[in-house]
């Protein structure tokens, strides 16, 4: 049974009440849906790159939502109630940032930035505070410290990945959910629409950019990244 349906993702319930399935969706957005295409094979690229950095995450010693991959466009999950948070981890300025607070793109910060933006789609997902994040009721300062803990430790372990592909992690996205035991644990997924990643040297964009600002084929984008990611 369809359980949630969003942009990019749809959630179905399986035999077994702790397990979901989740299929990816050959479609993309960029500004909260402001501008949306339907893309074939987006949906298995973004799988097949997310289960892979789920498994790397996996034999990292890192706890996740991921089960396993069932197919190119499918995953199994287990079940967690999303924290309506969007956990951003920056190390180099891009984005958002560079217009908010004047940063200039490319420049490399002393220590990775974390932040907090409320998942609401109706507001535009603003960015909050922690002080914003326990007045909403969404976390305590146990769970804020939890999360900031985690998303270092992704950083520093998707960091590690990129580095030996010759691409830097500028930054990323992430979404933690609570299992039917209050654990936290990242959920969702982790792929070119949700990090923006950049070569090296030449500093060519192996993300969703290249969508957002018209400059080529997220196609093509995201194969050359899977396929960097499969030559590991
Ligand atoms: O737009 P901004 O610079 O704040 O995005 C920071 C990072 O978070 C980028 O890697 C972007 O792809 C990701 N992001 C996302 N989903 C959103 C907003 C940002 O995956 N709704």
């Amino acid at each position: 049974m369809l359980v949630y349906e969003g942009k990019a993702k749809r959630v179905f319930s399986t035999d077994d009440d702790q397990v979901y399935r989740i299929e990816y969706k050959d479609e993309v957005t960029a500004g909260n849906g402001a501008k949306k295409d339907a893309m074939a094979g987006k949906g298995r690229l973004n799988n097949m790159i997310t289960s892979r950095f789920f498994e790397l995450l996996t034999e990292a010693g890192y706890e996740s939502h991921f089960i396993k991959r069932l197919s190119e466009t499918e995953q199994l999950v287990k079940k967690v109630d999303i924290i309506p948070l969007e956990v951003v981890v920056r190390n180099i300025a891009a984005g958002s940032i560079t217009k908010r607070l004047g940063f200039i793109k490319g420049e490399a910060f002393k220590a990775p930035l974390i932040e907090f933006y409320y998942k609401k789609d109706e507001l535009n997902d603003p960015i909050v505070t922690d002080d914003h994040v326990k007045l909403l009721g969404i976390a305590d300062d146990a769970d804020i410290a939890e999360l900031k803990r985690q998303a270092l430790n992704i950083n520093n372990k998707l960091v590690d990945i990129m580095n030996r592909m010759n691409l830097d992690l500028v930054d990323f996205k992430i979404e933690f959910g609570k299992d039917k035991d209050g654990n936290i644990l990242l959920a969702d997924e982790i792929s070119p629409d949700t990090c923006r990643i950049w070569e090296k040297d030449t500093k060519e964009n192996f993300d969703k950019d290249v969508y957002r600002e018209d400059t080529g084929s997220l196609i093509d984008t995201y194969t050359n990244f899977y396929n960097k990611m499969e030559a590991l």
